[in-house]
């Protein structure tokens, strides 16, 4: 490749985001809703059979930090500082819970979730609406 080629596709990629923040639809953002829902129940099922195995937990609560991860853009892309920051705080919630079930601290981990049901519905409080039908939407 000659240089002035190699300097084009670099300028290219720099210009070009991997991911545009836009690309998280609704159908997306309930997708990666029902995802959390899912790793609560699973964390829930693990602490609540108290096998003394945690492995299950700490799956749960990656999965719900990854997929609170894919909505983080959408919030960025309408700039809601706010939604951003209640989403990094519930992520951490995860994160912690997931650290804490990796050295089989329940009791730890219970704390965590606590707190990260708390970060859930301070998000839900504000930006959530359900409608007559039940469903839900975003505000
Ligand atoms: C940053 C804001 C925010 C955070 C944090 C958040 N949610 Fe949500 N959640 C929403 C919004 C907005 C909706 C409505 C989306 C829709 O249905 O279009 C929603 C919808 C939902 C739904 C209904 C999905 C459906 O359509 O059936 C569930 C279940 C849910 N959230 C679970 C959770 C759980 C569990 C957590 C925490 C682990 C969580 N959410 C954290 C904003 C948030």
């Amino acid at each position: 490749m000659r240089k002035s080629t190699i300097i084009a596709v670099l300028a290219a990629a720099l210009v070009t985001p991997t991911v545009r923040a836009a690309d998280v639809t609704e159908a997306d953002y309930q997708k990666a809703m029902k995802d959390t829902l899912a790793g609560m129940q699973a964390v829930g099922k693990t602490m609540r059979e108290a096998t003394g195995d945690l492995s299950g937990a700490v799956a749960g609560a990656k999965s719900i930090e990854a997929a609170l991860a894919s909505i983080d853009s959408f919030w960025a892309a309408r700039k809601d500082d706010e939604a951003v920051k209640m989403n990094a705080a519930a992520r951490e919630a995860a994160m912690a819970a997931a650290k804490a079930a990796e050295s089989n601290d329940a009791a730890a981990t219970g704390a965590a979730m606590k707190a990260l049901q708390g970060a859930c519905k301070a998000c839900h409080d504000v930006h959530r609406e359900q409608l007559p039908d039940k469903t839900y939407k975003i505000k």
